[in-house]
């Protein structure tokens, strides 16, 4: 008890510290926090890999596992990361050395991971483009035509000019700063997006298709095929790998382990109630995730039947064009406005992760936001051209640990998310639940009279069950079961 007290106390005299030094950036309010967050969670992710997670591991009993882990593990993780950052006031590189100074090299970590990461997403930002760009001019069916995608990656300068698009939305996004950049464009951009959303999904409760064997399907029952659990064949090895999935999902879909939960709790104001926007960012998330799932998968089942709900990654790149491709000129509009969809949860992602990288230059080396933003955006695209390179001149193929076989983008991904990550993230629980104590945080989390209901769970959690969990998480990207 002693030592949290010399703990608390030595935190309050840095707090005024940090207090008396400039005014940090910071978003408005509470909204501004709230839409700028679930903005970076809301990305690729929800969009593209939770509807085929969902789609092969039996639709109900997929959600139902990843919204009990949600308001468990997720919870846990999210509300430490954001206030780790409002408690240090600091990006991530330097956030961590704050509470502990032997525990500094964990910056380290929640550095290289965004800076991976960001080179990588700017190229499938650029993808996305394309498939944007195609729809606009009315070409739908050249998306369904034998070889478009892998045309498209194999060739030398298209991807490139088209990620060097996407990173330099992002780039003046962010170089225009916290408030008038990020929080502005999130303002505009996230309630676009679930307009699209609830527009799209509408559409795909309501058509109907029947097929050469005079079978008709309805959306209606590709919805009832999602949402119903499906036990057929359950097993508890089976039942262990949907967790499993359904954990990994929630942990890359909430940009938990990045940094960027670090730097944006770094701007949140002392006067909002943490807890709150934490809760109220994860539902926006996971609400985002299960509509883009009654969104694809109905349409899908519809005109492909479970078979067509199989296609794993390339639901989205291949699965989809061929939909829209069924659905004559207003296919053609329904797939501009589903990629326009993608192209904004994608730069706010991205834009956040970009954002976690220079919040942690600028604060460990005091560089102004301008040259941060220069030299990370300039340095990551090179990375970004040597992604693009490794589909064509400079491709291989490399048998990663997990059997899957991979190219540059694949390797950068590994790393990051399969080994980086959890790492990061099982390091972040023990520093915070027993080097530290995990009190030190719930003080910042009630600080504006958030009713902390979970807080006998936080701790369970904390200490034991998600390292644990996150464990076994690492530990399946080196062994396969
Ligand atoms: N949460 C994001 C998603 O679901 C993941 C992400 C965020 C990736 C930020 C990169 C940058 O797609």
């Amino acid at each position: 008890m002693r030592s949290i007290c010399r703990f608390v106390r030595h935190f309050d005299g840095e707090k005024s510290e940090i207090m008396a030094k400039k005014e940090r950036n910071s978003f408005s309010g509470s909204m501004g926090f709230v839409l700028a967050a679930a903005g970076s969670a809301v990305g690729l992710g929800n969009i593209w890999r939770f509807p085929y997670l969902a789609a092969r591991d039996g639709g109900g009993l997929f959600l139902l596992i990843y919204i009990v882990l949600a308001v468990t593990f997720g919870f846990t993780l999210l509300i430490t990361e954001v206030a780790i950052g409002r408690r240090s006031q600091q990006g991530p590189l330097t956030a961590y050395g704050y509470f502990h100074k032997k525990w500094a090299f964990l910056g380290w970590f929640s550095f290289i991971v965004p800076y991976i990461i960001y080179p990588y997403y700017c190229v499938i930002g650029g993808w996305v483009l394309k498939y944007f760009a195609t729809y606009l001019s009315f070409n739908g069916k050249e998306a369904v035509s034998d070889g478009f995608f892998t045309g498209f990656i194999m060739s030398q300068w298209e991807p490139i000019i088209l990620t060097a698009i996407f990173a330099i939305m992002c780039f003046y996004i962010v170089y225009r700063g916290v408030e008038k950049g990020i929080e502005k464009y999130s303002r505009i951009i996230m309630p676009a997006l679930v307009i699209m959303v609830v527009f799209i999904c509408g559409y795909s409760m309501f058509i109907s298709h029947t097929d050469a064997n005079g079978v008709t399907r309805t959306g209606l029952d590709g919805a009832a095929v999602y949402f119903l659990p499906n036990f057929e064949g359950l097993t508890l090895r089976r039942f262990l790998m949907i967790a499993l999935d359904a954990m990994g999902q929630l942990f890359y879909s909430l940009s938990i382990a990045m940094g960027i939960m670090v730097a944006y709790g770094s701007y949140m104001k002392r006067s909002v109630n943490l807890g709150q926007a934490v809760d109220r960012i994860e539902i926006f998330d996971t609400l985002i995730a299960v509509l883009a799932g009654l969104m694809i998968i109905p349409v899908v089942y519809v005109f492909m039947g479970t078979e067509g709900m199989k296609a794993g990654p390339g639901l989205m790149f291949i699965a989809l064009p061929n939909v829209f491709d069924s659905l004559g000129v207003f296919g053609t509009v329904i797939g501009m406005v589903f990629f326009l969809m993608v192209l904004f949860a994608a730069i706010t992602s991205a834009v956040s992760i970009l954002e976690a990288i220079v919040a942690s230059v600028k604060d460990k080396f005091g560089w102004t936001r301008k040259k941060s933003v220069l030299i990370m955006a300039g340095t990551g695209f090179i990375w970004s051209v040597v992604v693009c390179l490794g589909y064509n001149i400079w491709y291989f193929e490399y048998p990663l640990p997990n059997g899957a076989i991979g190219q540059i983008l694949d390797i950068f991904d590994y790393v990051s998310n399969n080994v980086l990550m959890p790492v990061l993230a099982i390091l972040t629980c023990v520093l915070i639940g027993w080097v530290v104590s995990p009190r030190l945080l719930v003080g910042e989390m009630r600080l504006n009279g958030y009713k902390f209901t979970r807080k006998g769970l936080y701790f369970v959690m904390l200490k034991f069950v998600v390292p644990l969990m996150l464990t076994v998480l690492l530990l399946t990207a080196f062994i396969q079961f």
